[in-house]
């Protein structure tokens, strides 16, 4: 990696050829392509909270802890808040240093040159709209609970597919389709109903918490870590890639399933990073945004474990349900009431996860289709609404029909890996930008750097390790594709290609 000065006489070249941190900002200052700078703190906290509770919490919680962790799924959720909190302050420092739209693809423009930020935007394709429509999903099968509640059946046909039965998910596609016409009319419009929609989201997380601790069980936490299971963690292609690349038998439960466990509860925080990608349309980037982060995940950290250590306490972890635990377990006490709060806000608070997800997306789309690496029509910002609506569209048709046609489970593996090895890039790039750039101002510092950045690194490629073969093997194939359109793309028409000429 070169050390050499990045300032546009010294600028590298070819595919390493970075676009300083000035070139980036005052890209957004060209009227045509800036975005309106209207978030405060507690705006991007909003939006952080907003975008981190939901799928993960309210129905992978149920499903690792019966397969994966049992009780001890508690602690997957504080080793993978650990390796975000570490990620976070990686995260921090270069949103505060580099305050425009794009997260981790633009930070990598900026430090690691412009092929590494075309992998990580594509990168960011894969965690960010495919998240999109497996929230979207999650979020259908909420409403269709509660329509069932209500007597109203959807026929199989447009529910979604279940069980190898094709179906095609209608609800998870209009949900997507109304929150890009909701995103298109504007940001501050949409951070309104955000806010409210994560009032409602928190208020149902903390009743899960209270009145669920009334129904505890000192007995169901018996054991908190069960033995190992030999076998039942899948083998080959579907067993963690650190237990095959160790020689392990294949197991799930024991410490090797906290970790299995913990890879894929991982989902459950992916979100914090988005605030990053508001970072363009905050009124004070470099104070609010690393508030924004690290606020959010270290809220989201708390509720998650209590959440978890409630649940399992309520009902013995093998007893869980996998479709929806909150309510399911208070529905299984006997509680349909309180089941059917948690089962409403659970639908509303998913709403708020899609559409800032959605939002994230055409925000890094927006991004690399300004610096053309994409075609430049994309980045076009509306004269009235001042989004990026060209972009918002494309992708929110994209997602919608994504959303129709795709079940949950592996797309989370695959949303995990891609976000994992976008924090690798991130935590990688504050290591090189304060070696080539140490004269930009940076109003958060990630403390103890190169060390806490290089246990992000070491971190996330743990979690990355426990997730499955057959993850990686996708991961691979999504990133090949990347690399072409790139070359036969991206390469050619790079607004800094044509600057180096
Ligand atoms: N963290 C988000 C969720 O749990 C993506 O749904």
């Amino acid at each position: 990696m070169s050390s050499s000065l990045p300032e546009p006489e010294g600028r590298r070249r070819g595919l390493f050829r970075t676009k300083t941190v000035e070139e980036s900002i005052r890209d957004t200052e060209e009227p045509e392509h800036a975005l309106r700078k209207s978030l405060s703190a507690l705006d991007l906290t909003v939006f952080g909270v907003g975008v981190i509770i939901g799928t993960g919490i309210f129905v992978l919680t149920g499903k690792i802890a019966k397969e994966s962790a049992g009780p001890a799924v508690a602690l997957s959720f504080v080793v993978a808040g650990v390796v975000c909190a570490l990620a976070a302050l990686c995260y921090a420092e270069f949103a505060s240093t580099v305050p425009v739209a794009g997260s981790a693809y633009t930070f990598s423009y900026a430090s690691l040159g412009e092929f590494p930020a075309w992998i990580i935007g594509w990168d960011l394709v894969l965690e960010l709209a495919l998240a999109c429509a497996v929230v979207s999903v999650g979020w259908s099968g909420y409403i269709r609970s509660l329509l069932d509640s209500a007597g109203l059946h959807l026929p199989q046909s447009l529910s979604g597919t279940h069980e190898g039965n094709f179906g095609f998910d209608l609800l998870a596609c209009i949900l997507v389709l109304v929150l890009t016409a909701v995103l298109v009319a504007g940001m501050k419009l949409s951070s309104r109903v955000t806010a409210v929609v994560v009032g409602i989201k928190v208020t149902v997380v903390l009743l899960v918490i209270i009145v669920g601790a009334f129904f505890i069980h000192g007995a169901n936490y018996q054991p908190f870590v069960p033995e190992p299971v030999t076998g039942s963690g899948g083998s080959g292609w579907q067993a963690p890639l650190v237990q095959s690349l160790f020689g392990f038998t294949p197991a799930s439960f024991g410490v090797m399933g906290i970790f299995a466990a913990a890879a894929v509860v991982f989902f459950a925080f992916i979100g914090f990073d988005i605030v990053a990608t508001a970072a363009e349309e905050a009124r004070n980037p470099q104070r609010d945004v690393p508030r924004g982060i690290l606020g959010s995940l270290l809220i989201c950290t708390i509720l998650y474990v209590a959440v978890s250590i409630v649940v399992t306490g309520m009902r013995k972890y093998s007893k869980l349900s996998t479709d929806a635990p909150l309510a399911d377990a208070f529905k299984d006490l006997g509680h349909p009431f309180w089941a059917g709060l948690i089962s409403f806000g659970a639908a509303v608070g998913l709403t708020s996860v899609c559409m800032i997800l959605l939002l994230g997306q055409s925000r890094v789309f927006f991004a690399m289709s300004r610096d053309g690496l994409l075609p430049r029509v994309f980045s076009t910002v509306h004269p009235r609404f001042g989004t990026p609506y060209r972009s918002t569209i494309v992708l929110g048709v994209v997602v919608a029909v994504v959303a129709g046609f795709t079940s949950i489970d592996v797309l989370a593996e695959l949303v995990n890996i891609g976000t994992l090895f976008a924090f690798v890039v991130v935590a990688l790039g504050v290591v090189i930008l304060r070696r080539t750039r140490p004269d930009l101002t940076r109003s958060f510092r990630t403390p103890l750097v190169p060390l806490v950045p290089a246990l992000s690194v070491l971190a996330s490629v743990w979690l990355m390790i426990n997730l499955t073969a057959e993850t990686w093997l996708r991961f691979a194939v999504w990133m090949a594709i990347g690399l072409v359109l790139y070359f036969v793309y991206g390469r050619s028409h790079s607004r800094m290609g044509h600057r180096d000429r």
